[in-house]
């Protein structure tokens, strides 16, 4: 099959945009020629010269020779008004802006299959991994029992670096700025939503599942305290913010954002700085892992180029498994075994959310709590409690209300000013 020539159109000159122009130029056998760049800022001092770009969007959404739109910029509704606007003028296109694909999935969707060109996005979700085309291609809906992973990589360079080298939570979110790894708006990443996002790329095509952003439960690492982190040390554990989702017995799937404690010998416990990891449990093959850089130029620049590549063989996501006879549906009554810490003086009020409590503590300053919760609680316990931190220990398919002895223990166990665990 001959391979097409694309002509692009890009959007965004940013970290990733500048990475992909450099990558392209050293890829030569990929036949592609970015005809033009639409950028926002005439001002801004670029490392090219300035007849490459342009400042209004139709200079390549209306330009007939431009068979290709690379879009990345790091606004998400005006990115949906370009992308929605190329894939009707019959363009394809390349994404990275998971916030923007997660928010309009099914719109999307509905513009793919109406104008019959293609949106590929294996940028958008874990940068480096190709996690998109593995579970759109290899696993059947059958196959997979879940899929669990480190998703973003600005929060686990921050986790690595307030627990490695002890750096303060401030300095490690400004050097993953500054190595171009966070969101122009950090807080989508340090509060679990850029994750979020994710899992619902990876739902779509693991399970076959549409689902919106406000039905995936999230919950980031910028509450994260002292506490926490001294726990985490004194029981040998590491933090890492983990995205996951698990099919329960009843063909239901579970799907949610939180820290995770994790252990050494776990194969999420050595994914540290910018890596992300995702582990796959399939009936047969047991359990597969994905590693790879989850941010950067390069690293998500070579994912963009894998999708145009695909597309010089006119490669499309079929999604297949949004259209296969088998109902899933989500369920999120679930009991989780979480770690919360909080200033909260009024112990007792917490106790009363939990199932269960196995381990507690309480100092002058703050404390915390081991036991389990439903996620439904949980929700509701955070908003009563806006400084909680809340850090997953063990969350299983069957873990339900049934299985757990309801035993709401009154009196914390006291223990004075020295962390005992
Ligand atoms: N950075 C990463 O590691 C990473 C990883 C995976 C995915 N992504 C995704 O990739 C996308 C780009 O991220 P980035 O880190 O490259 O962002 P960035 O460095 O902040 O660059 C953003 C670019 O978008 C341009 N832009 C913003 N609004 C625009 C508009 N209305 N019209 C035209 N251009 C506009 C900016 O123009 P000016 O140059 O004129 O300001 C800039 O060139 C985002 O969706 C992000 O989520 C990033």
């Amino acid at each position: 099959m001959a391979r097409k020539n694309l002509t692009i159109g890009l959007f965004g000159f940013g970290c990733v945009g500048f990475g992909l122009y450099e990558v392209l130029h050293k890829t030569p056998g990929l036949k592609t020629t970015i005809k033009n760049i639409c950028v926002k800022h005439p001002e801004k001092a670029r490392p090219i010269a300035a007849a490459n770009f342009t400042f209004d969007k139709n200079t390549i959404l209306s330009d007939p020779e431009i068979n290709v739109v690379v879009e990345l910029i790091d606004d998400s509704e005006v990115a949906f008004e370009i992308v929605s606007e190329a894939l009707k003028n019959g363009k394809a296109v390349v994404s990275a802006n998971k916030k923007m694909i997660a928010e309009h999935f099914q719109e999307l969707l509905d513009l793919q299959r109406e104008y019959q060109v293609p949106l590929l996005y294996e940028a958008a979700c874990c940068a480096s991994i190709p996690i998109i085309r593995n579970l759109e291609e290899y696993y059947d809906t059958d196959l997979l029992q879940s899929i669990e992973g480190i998703v973003n990589g600005s929060t686990n360079y921050i986790l690595t670096k307030t627990f490695a080298e002890n750096l303060s939570y401030e300095t490690a979110l400004r050097e993953a700025q500054e190595n171009g790894y966070a969101e122009s708006d950090p807080s989508l990443d340090t509060q679990g939503i850029d994750a979020k996002y994710k899992l619902l790329l990876l739902l779509a095509h693991a399970f076959g599942q549409i689902v919106k952003p406000q039905d995936i439960f999230n919950f980031g690492i910028n509450k994260l305290r002292d506490l926490d982190l001294q726990f985490a040390k004194e029981k040998g554990l590491k933090i890492k913010l983990v995205a996951q989702a698990f099919k329960n017995e009843n063909q239901s799937i579970s799907c949610f954002v939180l820290p995770k404690f994790v252990k050494p010998g776990d194969k999420l416990f050595d994914i540290d700085d910018v890596f992300n990891g995702i582990i796959t449990q399939n009936n047969f093959s047991d359990t597969q892992f994905f590693v790879g850089k989850g941010a950067g130029a390069f690293p998500t620049a070579s994912a963009v180029l894998s999708d145009l590549s695909a597309l010089t063989y006119d490669y499309r996501y079929e999604y297949k498994k949004l259209n296969q006879a088998e109902i899933l549906t989500i369920n999120n009554e679930l009991v989780l075994k979480v770690f919360l810490s909080s200033r909260e003086t009024k112990t007792q009020v917490l106790f009363t959310y939990f199932h269960k409590v196995e381990e507690s503590y309480r100092s002058q300053e703050t404390g915390y709590l081991v036991g389990y919760i439903s996620l439904k609680k949980l929700q509701q316990l955070i908003q009563l409690v806006p400084d909680a931190s809340v850090i997953l220990i063990e969350a299983k398919p069957g873990l339900k209300d049934q299985n757990l002895v309801t035993k709401v223990e009154l009196e914390p166990v006291y223990v004075s000013d020295s962390l005992i665990v």
